[in-house]
C-alpha cells in the first residue's frame, strides 16, 4: 500500500494558537510524544522568529530520532538561521515557504511574480546546499493562479526541493476543487517530488480537504494534534489518521502511526497547551465512546460495532483495572504511571507521590485521569516561584467576600487579605497584592476531572500580564483551592516562560 508521510506542526503552526505559550520542557515533551506516535516529520518551530524559538528547535533537533523540520521564509537569513537550529538532528529538513497569491504578493510581500520566483530559486538552492531534505510550500496556494503555482513549484523542484506543499492557508478551498488542483500538481511533479498538503480549518473542511488530496495522489499531509493553530486551527491529525485507518478499504494507504498512542498524545497536548478538547470532538472527545440513549446502550452492549466504528483501545483509550487509593504504595503508583506512559525522575516521582497521598486521603478511588492530572501539575510548573501555603475565605450573600492568603516565595511567607465580589475574586485580589503588578483574569473555567461527590476539581484560568495571556491549572478536591492554585500556576508559568522573577 502507498505510504503517506505525516508532518506534525503542533509546535510551529499549533503554537500560533492565540493565548498559547509552551515552555521549553513542554515542547520537548510534545516532540517526544510525537516521535512515539510515529510522526515522520516534526516541524519544531520557526527559528528566525526569536532566539528563544531557535533554542527550543535546537534542543528538539538534538534529542529527536524523527526527522525535524525548521520553517523559514524564502530568504537567506531565515534559511541560515533554520539550518543552524536543526543541523544536529538525525535527519534535518529545511521547510522554505513564500506566498504565491496575487493578494499576498501585492499586499504583504510587495513583490511581483518574477521577484517571488527569484526568491524561491535563491532560498531553495541555499537550503539544498545545506540540507539533503528540503520542502517548499506555496502559502495561500489555493487562492493562487494555478499556472503560477506550477511555475513556483517548478522553480523550487529544479533547485532541489523534494517535497512540494500546497497550503490552503485560510481554509478556503472546497474538497472537489482541491482534488482537481492536487491531481494537476501530481501529474506535473509527482514523479520527482512528493506532493504535500497543509490545510486550515476556517470552514471546518481541513480533514475533508486533506483526505480529498490523498485521493488525488498527495503523499504528504500536514496538521496538528487536536487541530490547534491560528484562527480555526489546522487539520486535526488524529481525525485524518483515524479516517485513513477506519476506512483503509477506501483510501488504500498506510501511515507510520501507532494509533494506540493517539489518546495519550492528544491529552498531553491539551494539558501542556491549556487548549481543552471539546467533549464532542471527533476521535478524542470524551463523548466519542459514551452512550447515553437506552437504544444505543442496548446495541453497544450486545455488539459495540452497532454504534462504534472504532474501538477505544485502537486510540489507546483503555480503562485501568487496578484501583489506586490511600493504601497504595509508591511501587503501585509508579507502576501505574509507567503503564500510562510517564517515567518520572526520582524527584518528580516523590513530589507526585506526595500529592497522590494528599489527594488519596480525601478521595477513595484515584482514577487514571486523576493520576494524569497529578503528573501534569508536577510537570507544567518546573519553576515555582510562588507556592500556596494557607488560605481562609469568608463568603456570604450579605457582605463582600473576604480572603486571607499566605504564599511562600523563596522561603519567605507573605500574607495578604483582600475583599472581592465573590470568594475567588477576593482570593485573586489578595494574591495580586502579594505578587505585585497587574494580573487580570481573562477567563476562568472549572470542571470535575472524575465522577462522584469527591471528584477532583480542575480549574483553568487565563491571566493577562504585560499584554500576553498565560494559562494556569489547579487541581484539588476543594474548588476554591483549585482556583487559587490555577491562578498561582498561571503566574508561575508566565514568570518561567519569560525567565523572570519578581524578586520576592
Ligand atoms: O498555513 C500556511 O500557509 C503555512 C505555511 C507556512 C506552510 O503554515
Ligand atoms: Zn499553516
Amino acid at each position: 500500500m502507498k505510504k503517506i508521510t505525516i508532518l506534525d506542526t503542533t509546535l510551529r503552526d499549533g503554537e500560533q494558537t492565540p493565548g498559547l505559550v509552551l515552555s521549553a520542557s513542554g515542547k520537548l515533551e510534545i516532540a517526544q510524544r510525537l516521535e512515539r506516535l510515529g510522526i515522520d516529520i516534526i516541524e519544531a518551530g520557526f527559528p528566525a522568529s526569536s532566539q528563544e524559538e531557535s533554542d527550543a528547535v535546537r534542543q528538539i533537533a538534538a534529542s529527536s530520532l524523527a526527522c525535524v523540520a525548521a520553517l523559514c521564509r524564502a530568504s537567506e537569513g531565515d534559511v541560515i538561521k533554520g539550518w543552524e537550529a536543526i543541523q544536529a538532528a538525525e535527519s534535518p529538513r529545511l521547510h522554505v515557504f513564500i506566498a504565491t497569491s496575487e493578494l499576498h504578493m501585492a499586499h504583504k510581500l510587495h513583490m511581483g511574480k518574477s521577484e517571488v520566483l527569484d526568491a524561491i530559486r535563491s532560498s531553495v538552492s541555499l537550503a539544498a546546499s545545506l540540507a539533503s531534505d528540503v520542502e517548499f510550500s506555496c502559502e495561500d496556494a489555493t487562492r493562487s493562479d494555478p499556472d503560477f503555482l506550477e511555475e513556483a513549484f517548478a522553480a523550487a523542484a529544479s533547485c532541489g526541493a523534494s517535497t512540494l506543499n500546497i497550503a490552503d492557508t485560510v481554509g478556503f478551498i472546497m474538497p472537489e476543487e482541491f482534488e482537481r488542483l492536487v491531481e494537476r500538481m501530481v501529474a506535473s511533479f509527482g514523479s520527482s517530488a512528493a506532493i504535500g498538503v497543509h490545510c486550515h480549518n476556517d470552514l471546518g473542511l481541513a480533514v475533508a480537504n486533506t483526505l480529498a488530496a490523498i485521493r488525488a495522489g498527495a503523499s504528504h499531509i500536514e496538521g496538528t494534534i487536536n487541530g490547534i493553530g491560528e484562527r480555526a486551527g489546522n487539520c486535526p491529525l488524529e481525525e485524518a489518521i483515524m479516517a485513513l485507518e477506519v476506512r483503509k478499504d477506501y483510501y488504500q494507504v498506510q501511515t507510520n502511526i501507532n494509533t494506540k498512542a493517539i489518546y495519550r498524545t492528544s491529552q498531553r497536548v491539551a494539558e501542556l497547551t491549556g487548549i481543552p478538547i471539546p467533549a464532542v470532538k471527533a476521535v478524542i472527545g470524551e463523548n466519542v465512546f459514551a452512550h447515553e440513549s437506552g437504544i444505543h446502550q442496548h446495541g453497544v452492549l450486545s455488539n459495540p460495532l452497532t454504534y462504534e466504528i472504532m474501538t477505544p483501545q485502537s486510540i489507546g483509550k483503555d480503562r485501568s483495572t487496578i484501583i489506586l487509593g490511600k493504601l497504595s504504595g509508591r511501587h503501585a503508583f509508579s507502576d501505574r504511571l509507567e503503564q500510562l506512559g510517564y517515567k518520572l525522575n526520582e524527584n518528580m516521582l516523590n513530589k507526585a507521590f506526595d500529592e497522590f497521598k494528599a489527594i488519596a486521603s480525601k478521595k477513595s478511588v484515584i482514577a487514571d485521569e486523576d493520576l494524569e492530572a497529578i503528573v501534569w501539575s508536577q510537570m507544567v510548573s518546573p519553576l515555582e516561584e510562588y507556592k500556596l501555603e494557607t488560605f481562609q475565605i469568608n463568603s456570604s450573600n450579605i457582605m463582600k467576600a473576604m480572603a486571607s492568603i499566605t504564599i511562600s516565595c523563596n522561603g519567605r511567607h507573605i500574607t495578604e487579605a483582600a475583599t472581592g465580589s465573590g470568594p475567588i475574586d477576593a482570593a485573586y485580589n489578595a494574591i495580586m497584592k502579594i505578587v505585585g503588578g497587574e494580573w487580570p483574569l481573562e477567563s476562568y473555567s472549572l470542571k470535575a476531572v472524575t465522577e462522584g461527590m469527591d471528584a477532583l476539581g480542575e480549574a483553568t484560568v487565563k491571566v493577562r500580564h504585560d499584554g500576553r495571556l498565560n494559562t494556569g491549572k489547579g487541581l484539588s478536591t476543594d474548588i476554591i483551592e483549585a482556583s487559587i492554585l490555577a491562578y498561582i500556576n498561571a503566574i508561575n508559568r508566565t514568570l518561567a516562560v519569560r525567565n523572570e522573577t519578581t524578586g520576592c
